[in-house]
């Protein structure tokens, strides 16, 4: 379960980036190697890459939230796109930088996403319900759902425990006036409400921006790039906030697949893996950190090196 909506990781900057020394040290950064931010955000563990980066070395950073372009430091090594993370292998191939020798993505969304009440993300202000990070609004994406459709991702996204009849009542409130803004939503749920409110709501919005932005949809697609992009030897280290995305990840770099595992029909066996991890479990963040910046208490580090 990620952490809540509004209330983590600022201390009034952008974003504190998260497992910050523990990812950049499982990365192995080469002087002169070539490696990948999937989420640029505030741009923490971007310069660390870069600090330790010599003269030829050159880090691609991705975010398709423009806003993350104001964190952009002044340096002729750091090239920045601003697109979704699946696009990765297109883009590296164009640009002739394949193979990398490692990828970080840092899964999710950042404090000032969240800090920015107008974008729709956070509880604690009244804005139009939009939460992309992109293109399409969480407003949209409720208007035309099935009740099926709201239950599976209410469950599944979120874990709300009354997700079939929070569907049913979503369904029913949309019928008599559109939900557009996030008081909309709040007073859809407000009756519905099971343990702790705040953490029910936060559970419900979890869920409703991780279907927008299709996010599990994308990290799929960006691990399933991977063994094309990473050279012999090179890392790839993924922090997630959410249980669902953490299994994706561990059953990626165990068995090179972040679906099901295929099996050879014929023979019964499985394709050799593509990364063997570094950890057999994954990292957390310590306690200091925790203390400092809550959002961190839900991380999870998993890192492989491509074999
Ligand atoms: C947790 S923050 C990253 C923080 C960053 N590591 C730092 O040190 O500040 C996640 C960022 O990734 C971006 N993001 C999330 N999913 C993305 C995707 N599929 N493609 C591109 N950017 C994405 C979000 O817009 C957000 O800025």
């Amino acid at each position: 379960m990620g952490a809540a909506p509004g209330t983590d990781g600022r201390e009034g900057g952008y974003h504190v980036p998260v497992m910050l020394r523990e990812a950049v040290e499982a990365l192995a950064v080469r002087p002169d190697g070539v490696y990948v931010d999937c989420t640029f955000g505030g741009g923490g563990h971007s310069r660390a890459i870069l600090e330790r980066l010599g003269p030829e070395g050159r880090l691609v950073a991705f975010d398709q939230d423009e806003d993350a372009r104001r964190n952009l430091p002044d340096d002729a090594r750091l090239i920045f796109v601003q697109e979704n993370f699946r696009h990765v292998g297109r883009f590296l191939r164009v640009h002739g930088l394949i193979p990398v020798d490692g990828v970080l993505a840092d899964l999710g969304v950042s404090s000032h996403q969240f800090d920015e009440g107008s974008r729709g993300f956070s509880i604690r202000a009244d804005a139009p319900l939009d939460m992309r990070m992109d293109r399409r609004t969480a407003a949209d994406w409720l208007r035309d759902r099935s009740e099926a459709e709201l239950q599976d991702i209410l469950g599944r996204y979120g874990e709300v425990p009354n997700a079939r009849t929070l569907a049913a009542a979503i369904v029913a409130a949309r019928r008599l006036s559109p939900i557009e803004g996030v008081r909309d939503l709040l007073q859809v749920l407000e009756p519905l409400s099971k343990g702790n409110p705040h953490r029910y709501r936060a559970q419900v919005f979890q869920a409703l921006r991780m279907a927008v932005n299709d996010e599990t949809g994308a990290l799929e697609e960006l691990l399933s790039q991977m063994p094309g992009l990473i050279r012999r030897g090179g890392r790839l280290v993924v922090i997630t906030f959410h249980s669902l995305e953490d299994r994706i990840v561990k059953r990626f770099m165990r068995g090179g697949s972040a679906g099901d595992d295929k099996v050879d029909v014929l023979y019964g066996t499985r394709p050799e893996a593509p990364f063997e991890p570094l950890y057999r479990k994954p990292l957390e963040a310590t306690e200091g950190e925790t203390r400092m910046n809550p959002r961190s208490r839900s991380a999870r580090l998993r890192a492989a090196v491509r074999t």
